[in-house]
């Protein structure tokens, strides 16, 4: 959706196809259904100025577009953490059937090497070679910033080797293209593995630094300044080094796993990254054991507060996000959850069980033993310690990302816990 609209605001039309029926009448009322921040502004422009539409019918949009980018989904196959492409195939099967005319077909959706090869063997069973040239181009954006990341990327990996496809996915990122954004061609399999690799990087500087983190606990350092002064090594650089309660979210989790299942598959060894998948599994399981000591070693009868249980802030996802390990594992001790989310309550409500969800941050901390802060929104940024003390049976903050310090908050008389630093003395 977010590709649709801004691939609009360049300029072009564009047609987002679904089968889901409620989310097409939804889109068609102006609905968006899902929190991006700037999304709804940006639909709404680009469909008055008749620019982007949505339709559940792709028959009728295929033969008239030029470029059909394929942007399903491809979750983690149960069981064996493979990516699930049949809603890949299962989309170049419509689109192949009805094809007029020469056609780019492009996958966006994060698809495992040698996905593009497999597409032009469906392609190729029912088209000439002159009618359509198959392309990788991944996407690098993050939810909660997704448009500003489309609209000024680091880069844009064009995966083909046909020169004709190049042409045309070089008229379609034109703008990006005259405002000198890197543009890389590669193959398919490399642009494939571009994507993943990058994902799996990232992710690998995070569990990195979540280990880093239990370290600075026990030497006595402050994880923190210790990534401040990693990151300033250019080489290192300072992103993607926040120690936290471990990644979660709808893509490092289901790519790192089905990276490592490529590599299985081809008998290739990838030890850094399944480390880094058994650290973050780990590391989220470890945090409600943090709780639980900060509590002073159990939580029995005790009420919890938590405020935060998206995977990241400006999202509603809660796709493997450290909430719902933690949260039920407190519950598992005996703890009573009060829990508040700006924007992830209605899928949290679906995932989390016996717990009270509440309307507001500081209705949350009524009677509350402890403060867990678990995800880092904006408004949990400048908190009022003087009311949340008044409001709580005892003040200790559980600060799981780093948001505050120990001095900051010590003078409303609270225990503070963060991450990678030293708790109270
Ligand atoms: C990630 C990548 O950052 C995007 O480039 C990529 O396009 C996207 O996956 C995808 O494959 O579609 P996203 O999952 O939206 O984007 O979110 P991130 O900002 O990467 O955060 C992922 C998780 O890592 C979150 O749980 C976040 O809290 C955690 N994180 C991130 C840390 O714990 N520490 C950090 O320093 C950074």
């Amino acid at each position: 959706m977010v590709s649709g609209a801004c691939f609009a605001e360049f300029g072009h039309r564009v047609v987002c196809v679904d089968s889901d029926h409620e989310k097409i009448e939804r889109l068609n009322r102006g609905e968006v259904p899902i929190f991006e921040p700037g999304l709804k502004t940006l639909l709404h422009t680009n469909t008055e100025a008749g620019r982007l539409s949505f339709s559940e019918n792709i028959a009728s949009n295929i033969a008239d577009s030029e470029i059909v980018l394929i942007a399903v989904g491809t979750p983690s196959r149960r069981g064996d953490g493979h990516a699930d492409l049949s809603f890949v195939y299962e989309a170049a099967e419509h689109i192949a059937a009805e094809i007029k005319g020469y056609t780019v077909i492009v996958t966006k959706s994060t698809v495992p090497v040698g996905t593009a090869a497999k597409l032009d063997e469906i392609f190729a069973a029912r088209l000439s070679p002159d009618e359509y040239d198959i392309a990788s181009n991944p996407e690098f954006l993050r939810e909660g910033s997704a448009i500003e990341d489309f609209m000024r990327p680091n880069r844009v990996i064009i995966g083909t080797d046909s020169e004709r496809a190049r042409g045309a996915l070089r008229e379609l990122y034109k703008p990006l293209y005259l405002s000198k954004t890197s543009i890389l061609f590669a193959s398919w399999e490399t642009a494939e593995l571009i994507k993943y690799a990058s994902n799996a990087f990232l992710a690998t500087k995070i569990s990195f630094i979540n280990e880093m983190a239990d370290l600075c606990e026990k030497v006595g350092a402050d994880v923190q300044t210790v990534a401040a002064g990693m990151g300033l090594d250019k080489r290192i650089g300072s992103k993607f080094l926040h120690a936290g309660p471990g990644y979660g979210g709808s893509c490092f989790p289901k790519d790192t796993l089905a990276l490592l299942r490529t590599a299985e598959s081809e008998g290739v060894e990838l030890n850094i990254i399944d480390s880094v998948v058994r650290v973050n599994d780990a590391r989220k399981r470890a945090m409600a054991g943090r709780i639980i000591e900060a509590c002073g070693g159990s939580v029995e009868g005790k009420t919890i507060a938590v405020l935060g249980l998206t995977f990241k802030p400006n999202t509603d996802d809660m796709r493997e996000s450290p909430s719902l390990v933690i949260i039920p594992a407190l519950v598992e001790n005996g703890a009573k959850i009060r829990a508040f989310d700006p924007a992830g309550m209605e899928e949290a409500a679906k995932l989390l069980k016996d717990l009270t969800f509440c309307k507001e941050s500081y209705e949350t901390l009524e009677g509350a033993d402890a403060l867990v802060l678990l995800t880092e929104w904006n408004e949990f940024r400048a908190f009022d310690f003087k009311r949340a003390a008044s409001l709580m049976r005892t003040p200790v903050l559980i600060d799981l990302r780093n948001v505050y310090g120990a001095d900051e908050v010590a003078g409303f008389g609270f225990k503070y816990f963060g991450v990678g630093c030293q708790g109270p003395s």
